[in-house]
């Protein structure tokens, strides 16, 4: 059996096929992280509009909030032995989100940000329990602490849409 390193319980019963699932699953959201990263700057940048100095903004503290996840994400990864990947064209390969390829409005910026933020929810929820399988709650409360935050977010951008 492939050991978790450090302090990640091992639990009797995982196989390497589990913990190797725990680490595609880290490595996918890191992907998802770095895609999201760089969309959030595009909507930085290119809004316009009576929003723009509110989403200009609004835009640019979920970059930096994303951005401490990019980094945490793929922390944990190399802390139960993983490897992240770290190059522009690994993350487009694996990334469950698409890029920003037309022009929006401010609207659809916001819509966009907010099924963004609801699909990597989503995933998140499924990481949950996968981390839970090896018995890494050290993971599992990372996904739980940032689909938490996520989740308010896509709230208050819902409100925002209404
Ligand atoms: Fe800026």
């Amino acid at each position: 059996m492939k050991e978790l390193i450090n302090n990640v319980t091992i639990n009797n019963r995982s196989s390497d096929f589990i913990v190797e699932k725990l680490q595609k699953f880290l490595d996918k959201q890191v992907a998802n992280l770095s895609v999201l990263f760089t969309k959030l700057h595009h909507h930085h940048w290119y809004v316009k509009g009576e929003k723009f100095f509110t989403l200009h903004e609004l835009f640019e503290k979920y970059y930096d909030e994303i951005n401490e996840y990019y980094d945490e994400f793929a922390e944990r990864l190399l802390t139960i032995g993983g490897n992240p990947t770290s190059n522009l064209k690994g993350y487009l390969e694996i990334t469950s989100l698409g890029e920003v390829n037309e022009t929006l409005s401010a609207k659809e910026m916001v819509k966009m940000i907010h099924d963004d933020f609801m699909l990597i929810i989503n995933e998140l929820k499924q990481g949950i329990v996968i981390a839970q399988d090896v018995n890494d709650e050290v993971s599992a409360d990372l996904f739980i602490s940032t689909s938490a935050a996520l989740e308010k977010h896509a709230w208050m951008l819902r409100f925002y849409l209404d």
